[in-house]
C-alpha cells in the first residue's frame, strides 16, 4: 500500500472500523477459550485485530506481515494501546513463519488470506507453529450485519474514496481450503461461511 493509503487505512480501523476488530476478538474468545499464552497475529496490518484481543486477555502478542510498512503502523498502533512490554512485530510470510515449532498457543488473522499464495505451506506453517492442541482461527469479514451496514454507512460519509480503494479480493471456493488443508495434514477443521465471513479454524492435534 501507499503510505497515504496505510494513513487512510489506519485511521478507519481504528476509528470506524473498530467494532468489526472487538466483535472477531470476542468470538475468537468464545470459540477457542484461549485467554493467556502466546498468540500470533497473521498478515496483522496496523495490529487491530491482536490488539482488540490484547484488550480482553492477558495473551502476549506476535504480529507478523511481509509489508514492513505495515508493521511500522502495528508498531506505532502497539504504543498507542499500552502493549509494549507484550507484544512485538516479525517480518515475514505466512509460508514461512520465522517461528520456532509449537511456539504459539492460538493463530489469529483477518483480511490475510484471500492473499495468500501456496495455501497448502501457508495452513502447514501455521499447524507447525501451533503448540499441541493450539487453536487457528484465520479467515475475513467485516462484522455480524446490523453492525456492518451502520459501519458502511459511517464510512462512505466520511471517507468516500474507500469503496474504490478496497475492492473485495477474489474469493476461493471451499474446495481449494479443504485441498490445502489436508494436503497440509490437518484433517479436522471448520469452513464456515456465514453472516459474518469466511473463517477457518483448526486445532493442531495434542502430542
Ligand atoms: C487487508 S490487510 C489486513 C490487515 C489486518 N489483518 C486487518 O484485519 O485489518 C492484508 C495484510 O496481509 C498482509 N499479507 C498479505 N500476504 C501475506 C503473506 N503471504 N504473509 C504475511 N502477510 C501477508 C499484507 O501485507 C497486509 O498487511
Amino acid at each position: 500500500m501507499h503510505p497515504s493509503d496505510i494513513q487512510t487505512y489506519n485511521e478507519v480501523a481504528l476509528g470506524v472500523n473498530a467494532p468489526i476488530y472487538a466483535y472477531y476478538a470476542d468470538r475468537i474468545v468464545a470459540r477457542t477459550g484461549v485467554t493467556s499464552g502466546g498468540c500470533l497475529d497473521i498478515g496483522c496490518g496496523g495490529g487491530y485485530l491482536g490488539l482488540a484481543l490484547a484488550g480482553i486477555t492477558d495473551l502476549d502478542l506476535v504480529f507478523l506481515d511481509q509489508s514492513p510498512a505495515m508493521l511500522a503502523c502495528a508498531e506505532e498502533n502497539i504504543v498507542r494501546f499500552g502493549c509494549r512490554t507484550r507484544a512485538r512485530t516479525l517480518l515475514g510470510r505466512v509460508q514461512a513463519i520465522p517461528l520456532g515449532e509449537g511456539s504459539v498457543d492460538l493463530a489469529i488473522s483477518r483480511g490475510s488470506l484471500p492473499f495468500w499464495d501456496d495455501l497448502a505451506a501457508a495452513f502447514g506453517e501455521i499447524r507447525r507453529v501451533l503448540r499441541p492442541g493450539g487453536h487457528a482461527y484465520v479467515g475475513g469479514g467485516l462484522g455480524d450485519p446490523a453492525t456492518r451496514a451502520e459501519l458502511e454507512r459511517q464510512r462512505n460519509r466520511l471517507h468516500p474514496e474507500w469503496g474504490a480503494k478496497n475492492r473485495r479480493p477474489p474469493q476461493r471456493a471451499d474446495r481449494e481450503y479443504i485441498d490445502a488443508l489436508q494436503s497440509a495434514g490437518i484433517d479436522l477443521f471448520r469452513i464456515d461461511r456465514g453472516d459474518d465471513g469466511l473463517w477457518i479454524t483448526f486445532r493442531r492435534e495434542a502430542a
